[in-house]
């Protein structure tokens, strides 16, 4: 079954984006690293991408309703806000692996608490891109 790859705001500007914190790979950059690595392990990704919290509310809920494998989640900074994805993650299914390409626990105090880790099964940070690739194989290992 399916691995969702959900992808929250301001990710869409990776490469530009402050690429001292965040790499110079873009998001369709690490989709298609993804895609390929998922392909050799004969996994499917659904991989996407959305500035907006409800949207990853919703994607939470398709991907349960539709009883994919597990979701990589990089919530980007609804990480840090949002009571919204918590409950969303609480009422699913679907195991959660929470991906950060920084680390926000070495950043600004306000990147420290994250509502999306008490429901995740597992959290890969700090790795830049290649966090993805390691999120993919702790899903493909569940
Ligand atoms: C991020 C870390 C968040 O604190 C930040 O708001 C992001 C990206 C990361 O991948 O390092 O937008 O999730």
């Amino acid at each position: 079954s399916t691995i969702f790859a959900l992808n929250g705001p301001n990710l869409n500007l990776l490469g530009t984006r402050e690429p001292e914190i965040y790499g110079s790979d873009t998001l369709d950059d690490i989709s298609a690293m993804v895609a390929a690595r998922a392909s050799e392990l004969g996994l499917e990704v659904d991989f996407r991408q959305t500035n907006h919290e409800g949207t990853l509310v919703d994607w939470l809920h398709e991907a349960h309703a539709t009883d994919a494998k597990a979701i990589l989640l990089n919530a980007a900074a609804y990480t840090h806000t949002s009571i919204a994805l918590f409950d969303a993650i609480k009422a699913i299914r679907v195991p959660v692996i929470e991906v950060h390409l920084s680390d926000p626990e070495t950043r600004e105090p306000f990147r420290h608490h994250s509502f999306v880790e008490p429901g995740a099964v597992a959290v890969v940070k700090g790795l830049g891109a290649k966090g993805y690739l390691v999120a993919l194989e702790r899903a493909a290992a569940l």
